[in-house]
């Protein structure tokens, strides 16, 4: 691998999310460690992943030693299940990125805003977690189903974390995918992320669009 090359764990890599981002990030050449409750079903979503991408690079693992094996740790599982699988990942990601993806989504109200006690996912995490592992949220406002094709994606991402190294570096994440990645400053910003999901979920039923994104203007 060159310097530029991570290796990266997805967290419930075998789902919707996960698995999309691991073939965009496997297909520039990175490492990938899909996790999940159970390591077959990861060896089974690696195995395809390879497949998908004629490489030997996909690994499958348990959600923890998926985390222990990577330098960057991606977490893409529901809302209702995070703060378990947080907890089950603590030691594992001590002193490394990792990524919460997270939307507070609480069905059936998915189109209705519903914050977590103290206000952002991604910042409980970041307490949670401790302040030896730099916690950066991403990817609230890009739909799945569009990364898990070969099509060029539309939408924007704000990356927000209170250490700006690591969000860079998240940012350079975010353009392997083909995406326009944004610096959307502390972990406490996460909360607008986190917000605009059930927003753009809305603007989807209200207007019948397909994966409705963000995009920042300016001049
Ligand atoms: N889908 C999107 O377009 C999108 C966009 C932006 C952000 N997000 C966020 O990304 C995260 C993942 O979304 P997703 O749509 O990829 O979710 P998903 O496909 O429903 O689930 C992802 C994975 O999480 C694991 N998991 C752990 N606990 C679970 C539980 N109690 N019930 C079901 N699955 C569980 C499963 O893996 P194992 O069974 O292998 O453990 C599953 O494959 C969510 O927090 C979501 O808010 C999603």
């Amino acid at each position: 691998m060159s310097d530029t090359e991570q290796t990266i764990a997805v967290i419930g890599g075998t789902g919707g999310l996960g698995s999309a981002l691991a073939y965009r990030w496997g297909k520039a050449s990175h490492e990938i460690f899909v996790g999940s409750r159970s390591a077959e079903k990861a060896e089974l979503a690696a195995a395809e992943l390879n497949r998908r991408l004629g490489t030997q690079t996909v690994h499958g693992l348990a959600n923890r030693d998926a985390a222990a094996a990577a330098e960057i740790v991606v977490l893409t599982v529901p809302f209702a299940n995070h703060e378990a699988i947080v907890e089950e990942i603590t030691e594992a990601v001590q002193g490394k990125i990792v990524v919460d993806t997270t939307v507070p989504l609480v069905p059936p109200k998915v189109s209705h805003v519903q914050l977590p006690e103290g206000g952002s996912v991604a910042k409980r995490t970041q307490e949670n977690l401790g302040g030896n592992v730099r916690v950066v949220s991403a990817f609230q406002t890009v739909a799945a189903a569009h990364l898990a094709e070969d099509e060029s994606v539309e939408g924007e991402v704000l990356v927000c974390g209170d250490n700006v190294e690591a969000r860079t570096i998240v940012l350079a994440l975010v353009e392997t995918l083909g995406l326009k990645g944004w610096h959307g400053g502390p972990i406490d910003n996460s909360v607008v992320s986190e917000s605009l999901t059930p927003l753009l979920i809305f603007l989807n039923k209200r207007y019948r669009l397909n994966g409705a994104g963000i995009r920042i203007v300016g001049h």
